[in-house]
């Protein structure tokens, strides 16, 4: 088999013997740990999935029926411009760099570590699922998320064996080596080793943590390190659909449960999720993605923007691209109440990007909401404070309800259960959780989906059963 079908590329793979046979030397690795913590119990399955063949916009990618193990992971950039520029920070307006320069490769290397560790992390998060997923459209759904993120993975690694020499090879290994919630060897970032044990957590994952992915993506798209910008770029993409699952996702759990609702049914009693419980999963899964931005105020953040490594969401739309005046107003904690801070520009850009995501959700929980309209439920969803349940940076430790308002550490033992989910909220989510793998059929605290994928029906067999 030649390279170039073993691994489907545009970046040339065949004229670069040495960054050849170091991929060849990773796929077995790669292999290995698909067949291992990859998704358990379908892996000689036919699968009805999507594959990127090339980067053009219109026919980039192929459906057809696919074993999992078989798939082809692939490397595409986005083409070179060759008049590319840095588009900002203290080199803005320089060409782009199509090699790692020597002072930035400790923290190129490192993004790309942590951006690259995300991916195989989900895919381990969520290993189990397929035994109780609700219909066999949502569990192509899973297993088309876990082979792309797997593809992600290819992306960074290729980006790492191409540019960071015997380093890279290191860290694309120990990309392989760390495990989602292992106590001796987590991965990188919190939201990665929660348990994804049941659909409304990948629900809300694949809508607010794949979402985190889709900013800081964006962020990296804008690189001044051309070959990171052009990966990032076409791994976009593909994430589209991952949030597209978690978005339509929640919103069919929240149909079903307005349909019971209005037949004036508990839905609790009645096998589907209520919406307090729904409401608390959204509380969770939104703040720990909430985390993934790093610090409201970070030199860190500032450095990657000043070296013109990680710039902001569509830099283009921003007016100063040096952002070197300016503030950012950031509610502190001091002497036990809140007080506004002004912070410089470029030390507040984790909270700039956070922006962005933050009114992206928004907008998502702006359709569930239409759907209880719809259904004429008057309850409605709403995301909490960002303050709320912080973990990472000036709101950790410290305790807040979902209006953003002090709690003490008392109140907030008393209270917490109401925003978070108990362990009987998990419980009775957990007892909804029965695969149903027949075509056509659909578990009953979900609604099917308004269409199919690409353009088959519902009822298409998503994926057989050998
Ligand atoms: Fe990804
Ligand atoms: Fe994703």
């Amino acid at each position: 088999m030649s390279l170039n079908d073993k691994i489907p590329n545009n970046v040339n793979l065949s004229d670069d013997r040495r960054l050849m046979r170091a991929l060849e030397q990773w796929q077995p690795s790669f292999l290995d740990w698909w067949q291992s913590v990859g998704p358990e119990g379908f892996q000689g399955d036919d699968v009805y999935l999507r594959t990127a063949i090339s980067v053009h916009t219109d026919g980039w990618a192929h459906f057809d029926y696919v074993k999992m193990p078989d798939y082809r992971w692939g490397i595409f950039l986005t083409p070179s411009d060759t008049e590319r520029k840095i588009g900002f920070g203290d080199h803005f307006g320089d060409p782009v760099w199509q090699e790692v320069p020597g002072e930035l490769r400790n923290m190129l290397r490192r993004i790309i570590v942590t951006q690259a560790d995300t991916e195989p992390a989900s895919v381990e998060q969520q290993r189990l699922l397929g035994h109780t997923a609700p219909s066999l459209y949502d569990l192509r759904n899973l297993f088309q998320v876990n082979v792309e993120e797997g593809r992600h993975l290819w992306a960074m690694v290729h980006l790492l064996h191409a540019h960071f020499g015997k380093d890279g090879r290191e860290e694309a290994d120990e990309l392989l080596a760390r495990r989602s919630g292992d106590p001796d060897k987590p991965r990188i970032l919190g939201a990665f080793n929660e348990p994804i044990s049941d659909w409304l957590s990948f629900y809300m994952f694949t809508m607010f943590t794949d979402r985190d992915g889709k900013f800081q993506l964006y962020a990296l798209s804008e690189s001044g390190f051309d070959p990171l910008a052009r990966a990032t770029r076409f791994m976009i993409t593909e994430e589209a659909h991952h949030m597209f699952v978690g978005e339509t996702g929640c919103d069919r759990v929240v149909q079903r449960t307005a349909e019971l609702m209005r037949e004036g049914k508990d839905p609790r009693a009645e096998g589907a999720v209520d919406l307090p419980t729904f409401q608390k999963y959204l509380n969770l899964w939104y703040t720990l993605s909430l985390d993934l931005f790093g610090g409201e105020i970070s030199s860190n953040a500032a450095d990657f923007f000043a070296a013109g490594v990680k710039g902001r969401y569509k830099e283009a739309q921003h007016e100063d691209h040096v952002a070197l005046s300016g503030e950012y107003v950031v509610p502190v904690v001091k002497g036990g109440a809140l007080v506004e801070e002004k912070v410089a520009v470029r030390n507040a850009m984790n909270e700039v990007l956070r922006d962005h995501y933050v009114e992206d959700c928004q907008r998502g929980v702006d359709r569930w909401n239409r759907t209880l309209e719809k259904a004429g439920v008057s309850e409605r969803l709403r995301l909490p404070s960002r303050r709320f349940h912080r973990q990472q940076g000036i709101y950790a430790g410290l305790h807040f309800d979902v209006e953003g308002n002090l709690l003490t550490g008392a109140e907030w033992e008393a209270r917490k259960h109401e925003w978070l989910p108990s362990a009987a909220d998990r419980a009775h989510v957990q007892s909804l959780m029965h695969g149903v793998h027949q075509p056509g059929k659909i578990a009953g605290w979900i609604a099917p989906p308004s269409k199919g994928i690409n353009g088959q029906a519902f009822e298409f067999e998503y994926v057989r059963r050998s």
